[in-house]
């Protein structure tokens, strides 16, 4: 069993979608795993005018809707929670929620230790943080950490706002930006596999790496979320956070050491030195595209979907080229691409090692070879190697190496957000979205959304079904390279 973290959580938007679909059962997990044992409490608050007693029974459906759970087990969890109505943008809601955080640190004897977890709209974010300051409802003792949830801001201005609001009553290393690529299993499968292994840590650079590239596939379209998504897009929704984050574990300098701010700062080093294009680069790196309709009648053009306008412009794919002016990529294009209603769902990313040679006057010479990572829906680690064909000659062939982790392996695997609520109670931010690395990933699109709002790039359309556009394959061919998954 784990040792306890001796934790305080409050979850505001306790009634919310999120609350319920994800945050109670991760909590539940932990606790189920010893990480929480006796001295944690969780407090709820929302609008809605619950009991506690009724609080629980909504947790309790949560985790256990089917009853398959130990239920003296969950029971004795539910007792560690209680509930407080109140509005936050009032404040004499905190002096209830304060005496109910009071109450609940009394009773389970919790050394101060508070998390305080914002799974509510982004625009209370930075109101939430100021009263928590000023209705003193953080810890005397112990810790004070703050997980916000995306978006974090609409563009640089207004995550700087946030920022701000937010570092006026924490401290940025109190603040834990959740993205929940970054808990995925297969996305921290890339540091140990990157630097684990001499002999890729020693090639991970523009000597022997061609080009990156990270791929977010999704196969829906934009479904009920037109009001949201066609002021975001692809790039908004998908690149500016998920890919970039993701990045940043690739192209990332090798840490001084695993702690979180050597890594914070490795990655930011990295972060540090991305190219931001002007109009004319924005042209030349980067691809927008919309969806039209594909061979079946339900999938239907995006301008032909309930609530998007008939005129939009907005992108529901993009690709690029990204590029880090540091000596240890110098001329390897980072290629990210995120797109709806593509052929084939998948988050994948491939490092294409360059070619080698064999002067054996062999009918075929080596090729680039691939390592690659597998994200969602299935996970996996493939590399391909030249091997010798069989044959008379030296001719070589690609062959396969294959890993996928077991169903045991993949029942243990902790969910995003378990991980992400445990390593914010452990204090390790290093799975969290610096503000660094934030900023300059609203910079670096910020320059993009100008040049697409302004309308001064083409808008390509590519049929329901496809890879995306014709242009996205030329963006890489000019290149030289080519997007290594097809569909
Ligand atoms: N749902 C997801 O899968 C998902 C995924 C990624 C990120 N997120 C992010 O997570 C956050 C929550 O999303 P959600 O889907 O759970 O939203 P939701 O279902 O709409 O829930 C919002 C919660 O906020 C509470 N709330 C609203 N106004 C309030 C106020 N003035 N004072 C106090 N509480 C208030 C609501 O309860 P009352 O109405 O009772 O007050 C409810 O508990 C958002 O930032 C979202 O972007 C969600």
């Amino acid at each position: 069993m784990a040792s306890e973290i001796q934790t305080l959580i409050t979850f505001f938007g306790a009634t919310g979608d999120l609350a319920k679909r994800m945050l109670y059962p991760a909590v539940f997990n932990l606790y189920k795993k010893g990480y929480l044992q006796k001295h944690f409490a969780v407090v709820g608050t929302a609008r809605q005018d619950i009991t506690t007693d009724e609080f629980r029974e909504m947790v309790r459906h949560s985790i256990d809707a089917d009853g398959k759970q130990d239920s003296a087990q969950v029971n004795d969890f539910l007792k560690h929670f209680s509930y407080c109505a109140s509005d936050v943008t009032e404040a004499s809601g905190y002096h209830d929620l304060r005496a109910t955080i009071d109450a609940a640190e009394k009773e389970f004897d919790i050394p101060g230790n508070r998390i305080f977890y914002m799974s509510v709209a982004p625009r209370f974010f930075g109101t939430i943080a100021q009263y928590l300051k000023s209705e003193d409802l953080l810890a005397k003792q112990g810790f004070n950490r703050l997980m916000i949830e995306k978006p974090f801001g609409t563009s640089y201005e207004t995550a700087e706002a946030l920022q701000n609001e937010l570092e006026a009553a924490f401290n940025d290393d109190q603040l834990y930006r959740i993205d929940h690529f970054l808990g995925k299993e297969m996305v921290l499968n890339i540091a140990p596999i990157r630097f684990g292994n001499p002999v890729l840590a020693a090639a991970w650079n523009k000597d022997f790496i061609k080009n990156v590239q990270v791929t977010l596939a999704e196969t829906l379209g934009v479904e009920e979320r037109a009001g949201y998504y066609d002021t975001a897009g692809a790039l908004l929704d998908m690149i500016q956070n998920h890919a970039m984050q993701i990045v940043g574990w690739l192209a990332m300098e090798t840490p001084k050491s695993f702690k979180d701010q050597d890594i914070r700062d490795a990655k930011n080093a990295a972060f540090s030195s991305l190219k931001i294009y002007d109009e004319a680069e924005v042209n030349r790196y980067f691809v927008r595209g919309q969806y039209g309709a594909g061979q079946s009648p339900d999938q239907k053009a995006y301008t032909q979907e309930p609530d998007v306008p008939a005129d939009s412009k907005n992108n529901t794919y993009i690709a690029g080229e990204l590029q880090f002016n540091m000596p240890r990529w110098e001329g390897v294009p980072f290629y990210v691409r995120s797109g709806k209603r593509m052929a084939k769902k998948t988050t994948r990313v491939d490092v294409v090692f360059k070619a080698g040679t064999l002067p054996l006057g062999a009918a075929q010479e080596p090729q680039e070879t691939v390592l690659t990572i597998v994200v969602s829906p299935d996970e996996k680690i493939q590399m391909t190697l030249n091997a010798k064909d069989v044959s008379d000659t030296y001719s070589t062939h690609l062959i396969d190496l294959d890993w996928e982790p077991t169903a045991a392996e993949k029942a243990a695997t902790p969910a995003p957000y378990e991980r992400m609520i445990h390593d914010a109670m452990d204090g390790n931010g290093s799975n969290f979205a610096d503000w660094h690395g934030v900023a300059t990933a609203w910079k670096f699109t910020d320059a993009i959304s100008k040049v697409y709002a302004e309308n001064k790039a083409p808008l390509e359309t590519y049929p329901s079904g496809s890879m995306g556009p014709k242009a996205a394959d030329e963006l890489l061919a000019r290149n030289g390279d080519h997007w290594v998954f097809q569909g």
